[in-house]
């Protein structure tokens, strides 16, 4: 939540930070800005509530020479409202040093009420300026002649005020700093919101997500909590808050900066819809045969004794990812393992009465999801072991967890999540089958079904998209309703969660998942004469109930979009259908999330919504 893009020592400072700027939008996008040293030592600072677009403007209007350092920020709104005022960077009294930040610091009351009384001045209601005074508190602290010193003298002074300030700071935190005075070094640190240093060859960036600087340099090294780095052009130095100098090793990412972009299609979210066939794939890849086998538990670290000595399973995660817990529960009921789901922010009473025989699965997209990382930590505490299904190498999330199994899903940029859903539907099959398979309720046979049926999803997403027109023009026939409601059973019911929380984020109408059977106890209430209800209704053991169901509805005006397949089709009476190809019903949720997910992109797209980057939301949220 929030983007930090921070460069040194080339000639294309404000090219670097702008571009990063815009790669991390999907990070927030209220409002933005950034500053850099130019030739003369002086701060070149501009800043706008509204996009980077419109930043880009202001800069271009304006350019500044000789810039070699600065650091950007792109905002979602936590301390003030999204305005110029309380855009990133923000900076001290003197107008010399900058700050940008991601994360809350706790405890900007108290330090905001000292640094008033020492006579500071503040221009925004954000917590980050107390950052900026403080640091200016420190700078004077030491005495620093800088007017009389060289700034490369400076260096040391300005090392130790920075590391001072990050001392009295509470809270959560990723920070970039720059003092004017001192331009040949970019100060950073981290305490539970991420930040990763980019190498470069005579330049070096750091960012709150490699996807800012992969365009220039793939070789990272991702800070840890409590870590700070010195970026200067030809070296970074590390340390501990302690000040203590630390040696860190860079690792080299595997993305390529052109996944991160559109290809051809309108927005990102829909060329993440057409990516998720290769998703499953590449989730599923050299992992599946045999099951059981010892390829994926060497992978996960986890042993076929560990996976057997375990009574349950405990999901946690939050929004789409916790919809995949409740997929995951199922499967993992359907082969006898005890098994519950909890939103992590929901979770932290629970987490006490875990006991040490029960695996925490903890599942995001990015790995930095606060909720889900105090979940995780909570968890740890009462001393179960936590397994992470992520998309993201090197995250918060996989350097906390014990054990780790990776989506291979690509980046997602769309503020609204798709394709990492399906691949954590993939990995949850994968890992459903080894627990399966490890403690014998799937024998070689079945567990030789199991993965055929598996190996034949990606196919089957792939005529399921190739429905994407006809899919449109019932999206579009129900553009203008006010309220949707989706409903269906069992496996399914996860996915009616999901296609309501697609709307509500991209269309901003109101929509509600709802168990099928459960409607008759209250909820039918909401139902008028032409309101849109979407059934997912395919064949299998839920199906009769649910076709009851949409009788309900029917009977008190709703108009029933039915997924189905063949066969349940003759069962469920509708006014409209989409008509998927067939699988084992336990697979069913890999296929029907697909027609809703498309459904909410066009009626979003019908009603001129802003797809990848919706309103008050951020791909990552890093606060809880
Ligand atoms: C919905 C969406 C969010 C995320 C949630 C968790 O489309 O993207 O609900 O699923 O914020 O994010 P991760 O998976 O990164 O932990």
């Amino acid at each position: 939540m929030c983007g930090i893009t921070g460069y040194i020592g080339g000639d294309k400072t404000t090219e670097v930070l702008l571009d990063g700027l815009r790669r991390l939008e999907y990070r927030g996008y209220d409002s933005c800005g950034i500053a850099v040293v130019d030739g003369k030592n002086s701060l070149y600072l501009k800043r706008v509530s509204g996009r980077v677009d419109a930043l880009d403007k202001l800069v271009s209007a304006e350019p500044v020479k000789g810039a070699k350092a600065g650091v950007g920020h792109t905002r979602w709104a936590t301390h003030g409202a999204p305005s110029e005022d309380n855009a990133h960077p923000h900076t001290d009294c003197s107008g010399e040093v900058v700050v940008v930040h991601n994360g809350i610091i706790e405890n900007y009351l108290e330090l905001k009420e000292k640094l008033l009384a020492g006579g500071h001045k503040f221009k925004s209601e954000t917590d980050t300026e107390v950052i900026a005074h403080l640091l200016e508190e420190k700078l004077k602290s030491l005495h620093v002649q800088a007017a009389a010193m060289r700034s490369d003298m400076l260096e040391p002074v300005f090392f130790e005020a920075f590391r001072r300030t990050v001392a009295d700071l509470k809270g959560s935190f990723a920070l970039a700093v720059v003092w004017a005075r001192c331009p040949a070094m970019i100060l950073a640190a981290r305490l539970h919101s991420p930040l990763v240093v980019g190498l470069g060859q005579g330049e070096n960036y750091v960012a709150s997500d490699v996807s800012a600087f992969l365009k220039y340099t793939k070789r990272v090294v991702f800070l840890n909590d409590g870590e700070m780095a010195a970026v200067r052009r030809d070296g970074v130095d590390y340390y501990n808050f302690a000040g203590k100098k630390i040696s860190r090793d860079s690792v080299v990412i595997q993305w390529d900066s052109t996944m991160a972009e559109k290809g051809g299609y309108k927005h990102f979210m829909l060329k993440e819809i057409h990516e998720q066939a290769e998703a499953v794939e590449n989730t599923l890849r050299g992992r599946l045969l045999p099951l059981g086998g010892p390829a994926l538990e060497q992978e996960m670290g986890l042993t076929t004794a560990a996976m057997k000595a375990f009574s349950a399973v405990q999901f946690v995660a939050c929004g789409t990812a916790y919809h995949a817990c409740l997929v995951g529960r199922v499967l993992f009921e359907n082969f006898g393992v005890h098994a519950s789901a909890d939103w992590a922010s929901e979770f932290t009473d629970r987490a006490r009465l875990l006991d040490k025989g029960t695996l925490v699965v903890a599942i995001s997209q990015s790995g930095e999801t606060a909720d889900t990382l105090f979940a995780v930590r909570e968890a740890k505490a009462a001393g179960a072991k936590v397994l992470a299904i992520t998309n993201t190498v090197g995250s918060t999330l996989t350097r906390e967890a014990d054990h780790v199994l990776y989506t291979h899903c690509g980046p997602e940029i769309g503020v609204a999540s798709t394709k990492a859903f399906l691949g954590q539907l993939a990995a949850l099959y994968l890992l459903a089958g080894h627990f399966a398979a490890a403690r014998g309720s799937l024998g070689k046979t079945d567990a030789r079904r199991y993965a055929e049926e598996l190996l034949k999803v990606p196919r089957l997403i792939e005529e399921i998209l190739a429905q994407e027109k006809e899919i449109a023009r019932v999206a579009q026939a129900f553009s203008h309703s006010e309220h949707f409601l989706f409903i269906s059973r069992h496996v399914n019911y996860p996915i009616a969660l999901e296609g309501a929380l697609k709307i509500k984020e991209i269309s901003y109408v109101h929509a509600e998942g709802y168990a099928a059977g459960e409607m008759k106890h209250g909820p039918i209430a909401i139902i008028y004469k032409g309101m849109p209800v979407l059934a997912v209704a395919t064949s299998g053991r839920a199906l009769e109930l649910t076709a009851g169901n949409v009788e309900e509805a029917k009977a008190r005006g709703a108009d029933v979009v039915a997924i189905v397949d063949q066969d349940s089709k003759k069962t469920v009476k509708a006014s409209r259908y989409v008509v998927l190809p067939r699988t084992e019903e336990l697979f069913t949720p890999m296929l029907t999330v697909i027609p809703l997910q498309i459904f909410a992109y066009y009626v979003a797209l019908a009603k001129k919504c802003d797809i990848d980057k919706p309103r008050n939301l951020a791909k990552s949220v890093t606060v809880r």
